[in-house]
């Protein structure tokens, strides 16, 4: 943003690392990369909602997507001082389990690399190789935290293949906090197809990612709170993708429902000692600032609180559709967010938003100057 001194941090921003795309090259199902004849152009599809004609079948996948030097150039166009990238969904959640360990590992170092070519302006979320089993996962995450530029984990809905409400994963849950790596939860999966009805193949690709993103995110934190992960595991640190979804939203409303539920109460899961949601909400969540508008903004900072807000992009996805060259729509559109949402001065509000990841330990980091990471 013009004139903003402060620095802005991005802490939602994807890439496909150029092994992964040879990857995507080589596959006939979900997710894949391959042209549709006539056209020779390259298209990504990775949802099962866009694997259909009315969605042209995924989306352009161009530079934007691998190259790095793409995401700089992009960061100084909209203004952004820091990335923290991380790989884009549907990670490795596809991956056989006895290719796993070294899917992850080479990505990791792969992604590591390239934050190492562009110092005090690349950071990451590392990827887990779900799959493989609980074993290597946390001997990955102990790798990723010795990895320089690594700053937390993304991760999507399924876990183990059985949600995050899986006891199996709190060993994962507490390796994590024990290094200070937050877990950036992201959606992939959406809902079922039915919900979408029988025309959904005239609404391109809105329903899934407007509405079906949102509530597998709020979907699955859900489920954590009410298995008692963030009781267990109290430091544990995520920051929810999109705002939480509709988390802030409906966290009185969940909150209501846990309160007056008899089998909770039988089983005597509603005493002393029970985090509420709004509890967890300002201990242990951080909500991205990727809503677009300043309604949606205001609840994730009440929600939160205003420094547990963070700025994000989405960048490579939502590409202005039309003009190519200029400030993309996505993006000034959260900047006026988050500017009406925080009042006056033109540069607190990014400042506000984006000197919180200073607040993690494990974001830390050396800059150029020695200094904390903003
Ligand atoms: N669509 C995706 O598949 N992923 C994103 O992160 C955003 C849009
Ligand atoms: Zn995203």
């Amino acid at each position: 943003m013009a004139g903003t001194t402060s620095p802005v941090v991005d802490i939602h921003t994807h890439v496909y690392p150029p092994s992964y795309i040879e990857l995507l090259k080589s596959r006939t199902s979900i997710p894949y990369i391959r042209s549709f004849p006539p056209s020779e152009s390259l298209r990504l599809v990775i949802l099962p909602a866009e694997d259909t004609e009315s969605t042209s079948r995924g989306r352009p996948v161009g530079a934007e997507y691998y190259d790095i030097n793409k995401k700089i150039e992009f960061m100084d166009k909209h203004d952004i001082t820091i990335s923290v990238i991380s790989l884009a969904n549907p990670w490795l959640d596809w991956v056989p389990a006895e290719e796993a360990v070294k899917a992850a590992e080479s990505i990791n170092n792969e992604v590591n690399e390239v934050c190492g070519k562009f110092p005090g302006r690349l950071f990451a979320f590392g990827t887990l190789p779900l799959s493989g089993g609980k074993e290597v996962i946390v001997k990955e995450i102990a790798r990723l935290k010795d990895l320089k530029y690594m700053r937390g984990i993304i991760l999507g809905t399924t876990g183990l293949g059985k949600g995050l409400d899986d006891p199996e994963l709190l060993p994962i849950f507490q390796a994590l906090q024990d290094a200070k790596l937050p877990i950036f939860l992201h959606p992939h999966y959406g809902l079922p197809g039915s919900v979408w009805g029988e025309r959904a193949n005239d609404y391109g690709h809105v329903l899934p990612l407007a509405l079906g993103f949102p509530l597998e995110t709020t979907i699955a934190v859900t489920r954590m709170i009410l298995s008692g992960v963030f009781e267990k595991v109290p430091e544990l640190q995520m920051i929810l993708a999109h705002s939480g979804g509709t988390l802030p939203f409906l966290a009185g409303r969940i909150e209501s429902c846990i309160e007056h539920d008899a089998y909770l109460k039988a089983e005597g899961k509603l005493g002393k000692g029970r985090k509420t949601v709004w509890e967890i909400l300002k201990k242990n969540i951080y909500l991205d600032a990727v809503v677009y508008s300043e309604v949606g903004l205001k609840a994730a900072i009440q929600a939160s609180g205003e420094d547990r807000v963070m700025f994000g992009t989405d960048h490579p996805f939502f590409p202005p559709l039309d003009e190519e060259g200029g400030k993309w729509a996505s993006v000034e559109t959260n900047y006026a967010a988050i500017k009406g949402a925080l009042g006056s001065g033109t540069s607190a509000p990014i400042q506000n938003i984006s000197d919180e990841l200073h607040q993690f330990d494990g974001l830390k980091a050396a800059s150029p100057s020695g200094g904390a990471l903003v």
